[in-house]
């Protein structure tokens, strides 16, 4: 049985307008969405005519104080994540938020300590863990036919101008968290862990290349997995032809994702060797398919938990396994050592902020 779940959009800039459109495309009937929030009233008021809203506010708290709510959607500037999830979820109202989730490990307990607290859940948006084909895998891996991950790569080469950090928000550790690692390959890195698993430790490396940020333009990471497997991760805004890809490396086939900022069935291919083309191609031909990544694929897979009263993805434990991994990813590039799970803890100054001790570039901006 579905019902309608009542949700309000927190920031109404870039991102929100597409989750309205892809709430509106893909669930129409499972959401409600009744007001907004931004305290730009030019903003807020363009958004509540585009979208038929008949309330709007300038903070969340008068939200909170005003609508009775299942869910709230945050679409702020990562620097407001936190404050806005903790005030929703002391409210007892649940959250789906925007990546990263927060600034640092440090704000994301926080975060999971008011959730803990609270009768609502709190999920990290991760649109590409959705599609047909990444489940696909992850069902063919479970199933035994693709044999053990030997190797993997994740790539997000993509391109953004100096213009791009004209935005207030953008370039500062103080209100974006970090560069590409934080900020764009978390998207790729996340769907990797959801299909690799958790992984075990990692070094790294962070640059300044090119653009005038306080946050890093380019990192790579070398992360070896629970299962013993190993990938390799690099994350780049100064890549004129841009990629997002994933290579996987199984005993029996290499599977590959190469697409820019989301995903259908033919975005992947699958290469099996020759003794095991038979088995690795009918499990290929299989369900599920047809479903693209995206935001209307993730809210779907929320409403179908809030129905079931089981907790919306993606949650806590997932989201934080990532988050740790980008904080140890800074945290190896800017200290030059290996760093393992569980080593960030709160005495850590990379627990506290992603770039811990400080960057070996000084601060422009
Ligand atoms: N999942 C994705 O594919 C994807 C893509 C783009 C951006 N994002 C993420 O979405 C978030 C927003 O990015 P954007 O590009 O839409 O930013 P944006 O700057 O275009 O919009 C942010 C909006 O939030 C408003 N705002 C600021 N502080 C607020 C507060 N305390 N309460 C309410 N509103 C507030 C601003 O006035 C602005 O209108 C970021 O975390 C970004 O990383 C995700």
């Amino acid at each position: 049985m579905t019902s309608t779940h009542r949700l309000a959009i927190v920031g109404t800039g870039g991102i929100a307008h597409l989750h309205a459109d892809e709430l509106r495309k893909h669930v129409p009937d499972r959401f409600e969405l009744v007001a907004a929030v931004d305290p730009d009233q030019g903003r807020l008021d363009a958004f509540k005519e585009k979208f038929g809203l008949a309330r709007g506010y300038a903070t969340i708290e008068d939200l909170l104080a005003n609508e009775e709510l299942d869910l709230v959607d945050l679409c702020t500037p990562p620097v407001a994540h936190g404050p806005g999830a903790i005030a929703a979820l002391e409210a007892n109202v649940g959250v789906v938020c925007e990546k990263p989730p927060a600034l640092s490990l440090e704000e994301f307990d926080r975060i999971a300590a008011a959730a803990a607290s609270s009768t609502a859940d709190f999920a990290v948006i991760s649109q590409h863990r959705f599609g047909s084909a990444a489940e696909r895998v992850r069902n063919m891996m479970a199933s035994g036919v693709l044999g053990r991950l030997a190797v993997a790569k994740c790539d997000t080469l993509w391109f953004r101008p100096e213009e791009y950090f004209a935005v207030e928000w953008r370039g500062r550790w103080e209100t974006e968290g970090g560069g590409p690692t934080m900020g764009h390959g978390i998207h790729q890195i996340d769907t990797l862990l959801s299909i690799v698993g958790p992984w075990s430790e990692v070094v790294a490396t962070a640059h300044r290349h090119r653009r005038t940020t306080n946050t890093e333009d380019v990192s790579h990471a070398i992360v070896t997995l629970e299962s013993g497997a190993s990938a390799v991760i690099t994350n780049s805004l100064l890549s004129p032809r841009e990629v997002s890809q994933i290579r996987l490396d199984f005993d029996t086939a290499t599977v590959e994702l190469d697409h820019l900022y989301g995903y259908g069935d033919d975005d992947w291919s699958v290469h099996p060797i020759a003794s095991a083309a038979a088995d690795v191609n009918l499990a290929w031909a299989g369900e599920p398919r047809g479903q693209a990544s995206g935001h209307g694929a993730q809210f779907a897979r929320i409403a179908d938990a809030l129905d079931g009263r089981a907790t919306p993805p993606v949650a806590i434990e997932e989201a934080r396994r990532t988050l740790e991994l980008l904080a140890a990813i800074y945290a190896s590039a800017f200290t030059g050592e290996r760093v393992r799970a569980g080593d960030i803890d709160p005495t850590s100054p990379f627990y506290q902020r992603m770039d811990g001790s400080g960057t070996p570039w000084p601060d422009l901006k």
